[in-house]
């Protein structure tokens, strides 16, 4: 079992180990309390694991109850939010119960967020089941749902109590999924870890796994409302959010927009004098090995209506990251107005 220990308020364990998905209820036993437990998941995840999952619950003496939601990101709504909550209530969760995020980053950011405010706040452990989740997503303590207005507008900081990950649930993932996670993967490493991103083809995903979250932990740790170095980790996703928004999130992936958006984000650091020749190459050269897209036919003007609606907006800036190196990120105040001149094709 592999063990990383993220020192938030409250710290709590990451458990990484192939195959240890049938010991969720014992691994989670020692850092919950109460005996009631709600499982949320969704109509894809919930018919292949939860079961599982409520037997290994059972197992170590809680009591497990199983709510499932749609899947995909249409779903990440307040009025899931509103379901899950109803869902709590329905089956009598108390401040000492909690619940379990079975699933990708939908998932987790729905349950971790419904968990924030049932009763002003109860336990959650997260089972991420996407790489995307696994290597992202379940860390951190971030966690919410969209508006029609735009991604991710209403949430809380929320730390699970663990994250545990069976790199063996990968099995099941749909391709594009996989793809997907991997843009995540690609750009952790684009921002902190020049020699690691030179290694990430030749990795099984436990290792690309631990060492993601590893670099994220340390991230978290140093800066856990994102107040400095964490904005870091939304390198691409100013464009991707708004890129996912205009598909209203249907027909494009969390990664392949993110992929998409740190294209974009090589061009805006070129024509800034910033990013180096040959940065940009490198990195759409590992995306597109990835089957990962870098272009997109969204005409970039369209996309910063929905930029304005980012939540990383101050006044009429925007919070920006370019990459300097591969390895090393940087984060930039721009002007909306000229950020449109930078992104035009
Ligand atoms: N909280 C954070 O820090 C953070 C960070 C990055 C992304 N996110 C959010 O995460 C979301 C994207 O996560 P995602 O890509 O995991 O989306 P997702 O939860 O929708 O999962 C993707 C798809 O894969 C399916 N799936 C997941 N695991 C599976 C498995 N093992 N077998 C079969 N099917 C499986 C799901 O049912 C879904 O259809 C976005 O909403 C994004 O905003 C949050």
């Amino acid at each position: 079992m592999r063990t990383i220990c993220v020192n938030t308020a409250p710290s709590y364990e990451i458990l990484i180990e192939n195959g240890c998905f049938p010991r969720i209820g014992e691994l989670v036993k020692p850092v919950v309390r109460g005996t009631s437990a709600v499982i949320v998941t969704d109509s894809n995840i919930g018919p292949l694991y939860a079961k599982q999952a409520a037997d290994s619950l059972g197992k170590s003496g809680f009591d497990p109850h199983i709510f499932t939601f749609p899947a995909g990101e249409p779903n990440k709504t307040l009025a899931t939010v509103g379901e899950i909550l109803g869902f709590f209530a329905q089956k009598r969760l108390t401040r000492a119960d909690f619940a379990v995020a079975l699933g990708g980053g939908v998932t987790g950011d729905l349950t971790g967020f419904a968990a924030s405010i049932y009763l002003r706040g109860i336990d959650f452990v997260q089972v991420p089941t996407s790489l995307l989740a696994q290597v992202d997503s379940s860390v951190g303590g971030k966690t919410g749902c969209d508006l029609p207005q735009g991604k991710n507008l209403v949430g809380a900081f929320w730390q699970p109590r663990a994250v545990v990950i069976d790199p063996e649930v990968n099995q099941t993932l749909p391709p594009l999924e996989r793809k997907s996670g991997m843009a995540e993967v690609i750009k952790t490493a684009a921002i902190k870890d020049a020699e690691w991103f030179d290694q990430i083809g030749t990795l099984p995903d436990i290792e690309l796994i631990a060492r993601s979250v590893d670099i994220k932990r340390g991230v978290v740790e140093r800066d856990e409302r994102e107040s400095g170095e964490r904005m870091l980790l939304n390198f691409g996703h100013t464009v991707g959010h708004a890129l996912e928004k205009a598909y209203n999130f249907t027909g494009i992936t969390h990664g392949e927009a993110v992929a998409v958006g740190m294209a974009a984000a090589l061009r805006v650091g070129e024509r800034l004098g910033m990013t180096p020749a040959g940065v940009s190459e490198k990195l759409t050269r590992l995306l597109t090995q990835y089957d990962l897209p870098v272009s997109t036919t969204v005409p970039m003007d369209q996309l910063i209506p929905h930029i304005a609606g980012d939540k990383k907006r101050q006044g009429d800036c925007i919070n920006f990251v370019v990459l300097e190196a591969i390895g090393r990120a940087r984060t930039l105040k721009i002007e909306l107005t000229e950020l449109a001149g930078l992104l035009k094709l």
